[in-house]
Parts: C-alpha cells; sequence; structure tokens
C-alpha cells in the first residue's frame, strides 16, 4: 500500500517577467482569474486531492501572496453584519488552519528543481505533490485527485502529461514512453525543453507532480541543466536511470498556460464561459465582438 499524499510544494518565487508592468508589484499567482487568483485555484485543486500540509517557496516580492491566505476578522464582521452568507463562505475558502501552511523562501532563483529541493526538510520522508500554479487545468474531477488515484495504483512518481503540437516541445519537459496506449504511461526517460527535432515524443510534463522523496537526493547533486537551471525533470530522469518507476498521467481535463499572456486570456474567457452567472452576458459580448472584427475585415 502506497503512502497517502498528504504534502504539496507551490513554486512561487518566480519573478513573472512575462506579465511586467503588472506583476512589479503584483504576485502573478495573485493575478485574478474571473474572481479569485491563481493560487486559489491551485489550493482549491490540491484540497480536492486530500492535500492536507501546504509549502510555498516563495521569494522577495511576494508578500501579498502570504497575507492572502490570512484570516481578516474585520472583512469577516461587515460581512457577518451585512448578512453576505455567499461572500463570506467564498472568504473562508481563502483560509487555512496555522500550521497547515508554511513558507519557504527560495535566496536564489536556481530553477523549478532547486525551489523544491529548498522544501525537502518539510517534506521529510514522504510522497509528495508538486503544483506548478501557472498550469490551470479544467476537470470534472480535479486533475490532482486523478494523480493522485493513479498512484494508489502504480506506486512512485506521477507527473502529468499532455500531448502538445511538435512545435513546441522545446517549452517543456518531454517524455520518453515506452507505449503510447492508455491513460498511465511507463517512463523510459524523460529531457527537458528538447532543442527543434531532438524530442523523443510529442508528450509534455504539465505542471502536476506526485514524487518519491528520493527525488530530493537527486536534487542535492545541483546539477545545472537546461538554461543553466537546475531542472526538476533531470532529478527525475536520473530517478529512472536509478531503476526507479515513473508514470506520466495523460489527465481528463482542459490545461490552460496561465504563465502566458494567450493561455491567461484564453483561460479567462472558458471560466467566464463555465459561469452561469456570466455566461449570457459574455456570449453576447463575444459575437459582437466577432461581428465588429469581420465586419472591420
Ligand atoms: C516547467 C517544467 C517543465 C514543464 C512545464 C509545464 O517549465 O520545467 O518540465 O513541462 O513547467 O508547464 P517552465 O514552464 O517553468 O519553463
Amino acid at each position: 500500500m502506497e503512502k497517502k499524499v498528504t504534502k504539496a510544494i507551490f513554486p512561487v518565487a518566480g519573478l513573472g517577467t512575462r506579465f511586467l508592468p503588472a506583476t512589479k508589484s503584483v504576485p502573478k499567482e495573485i493575478m485574478t482569474l474571473v474572481d479569485r487568483p491563481l493560487i486559489q485555484y491551485a489550493i482549491d485543486e490540491a484540497r480536492a486531492a486530500g492535500i492536507e500540509e501546504f509549502i510555498f517557496v516563495t521569494a522577495r516580492g511576494k508578500s501579498a501572496l502570504e497575507d492572502y491566505f490570512d484570516h481578516s476578522p474585520e472583512l469577516e464582521r461587515k460581512l457577518k453584519d451585512g448578512g453576505k452568507d455567499e461572500l463570506l463562505a467564498e472568504l473562508h475558502h481563502t483560509y487555512m488552519d496555522s500550521g497547515q501552511i508554511a513558507y519557504i523562501r527560495q535566496h536564489q532563483a536556481l530553477g523549478l528543481g532547486h525551489a523544491v529541493w529548498c522544501a525537502r526538510r518539510l517534506v521529510g520522508d514522504e510522497p509528495f505533490a508538486v503544483i506548478l500554479p501557472d498550469d490551470v487545468i479544467a476537470a470534472d474531477t480535479p486533475c490532482l485527485q486523478q494523480m493522485v488515484e493513479a498512484f494508489a495504483e502504480t506506486g512512485g512518481s506521477v507527473v502529468a502529461a499532455m500531448e502538445v503540437a511538435p512545435e513546441k516541445t522545446s517549452s517543456y519537459g518531454i517524455l520518453d514512453v515506452e507505449d503510447t496506449a492508455g491513460s498511465t504511461l511507463r517512463v523510459r526517460g524523460m529531457v527537458e525543453k528538447p532543442k527543434a527535432g531532438t524530442a523523443p515524443s510529442n508528450l509534455a510534463v504539465i505542471g502536476r507532480y506526485i514524487l518519491s522523496p528520493r527525488v530530493m537526493t537527486q536534487l542535492n547533486e545541483k546539477k545545472e541543466g537546461a538554461g543553466g537551471e537546475i531542472q526538476l525533470t533531470d532529478a527525475i530522469a536520473r530517478e529512472i536511470d536509478d531503476g526507479q518507476k515513473v508514470h506520466g498521467f495523460r489527465f481528463n481535463g482542459q490545461r490552460f498556460d496561465c504563465g502566458s499572456k494567450a493561455g491567461f486570456l484564453q483561460a479567462t474567457v472558458a471560466f467566464g464561459m463555465a459561469r452561469p452567472d456570466l455566461r449570457d452576458e459574455l456570449m453576447d459580448f463575444m459575437s459582437d465582438v466577432i461581428s465588429i472584427q469581420a465586419a472591420a475585415e
């Protein structure tokens, strides 16, 4: 029986330069998708998967992110007095019990692998999840929950995977798999951001991982990889070379790359359309925009 996955690491130390000037004073994880910050989607997904301890790897300038999870008695009282029960419930959603959330600083921007390694002492000797909040996944069963279920069957490590266009493989960690049939695929190797024409497949790693604590030992070696950074992909690949079991998991759901402007806009439209209170107005607006655009062409 595999140990239960109860801890998740959220690497949130990135500068978010792609969203400057917005990210000059607002951490990108606080940027809003419809009415909640990106980080809230990641937390909700983790909770649904049974995560009980939330470890944030942060950096200078990210204090707004820490404040976001604080309790706010004044606001709470106002909403209570005003009988705003729904908003109150939303507010409670952002709360964490004391001791349930931890913040670790990544003092140098040395890459995703290094960010995960910064949390090694909090993770200890248990399998743990990693969630990259930039990757937002709309799914009936939240993606990490699907992965926890797959992990209970396979053990080892599990990484979320999705097919991408061949010309996009150089932006991702790419899997070399034994067999491409089914949703759980045994991984033979992994390459971070392969050069054009060298990718072993077009199956990309998406920002959800369930990892064996052994990966921390690999990360201890602090080997530089693609872009001169310490890559998580490389540490997992070395685990495979050492004979450890790693599976790619093709999740059900739609992934949005909220680390890019186009992806963020697409997510805003898709999540807006999924909301009954916004759908009709948004649909009308979009068809107007499209007809005006078409008339102008
Ligand atoms: C990171 C990982 C990469 C993965 C990607 C998913 O890259 O290093 O392996 O495919 O997230 O979004 P980044 O997007 O931070 O460059």
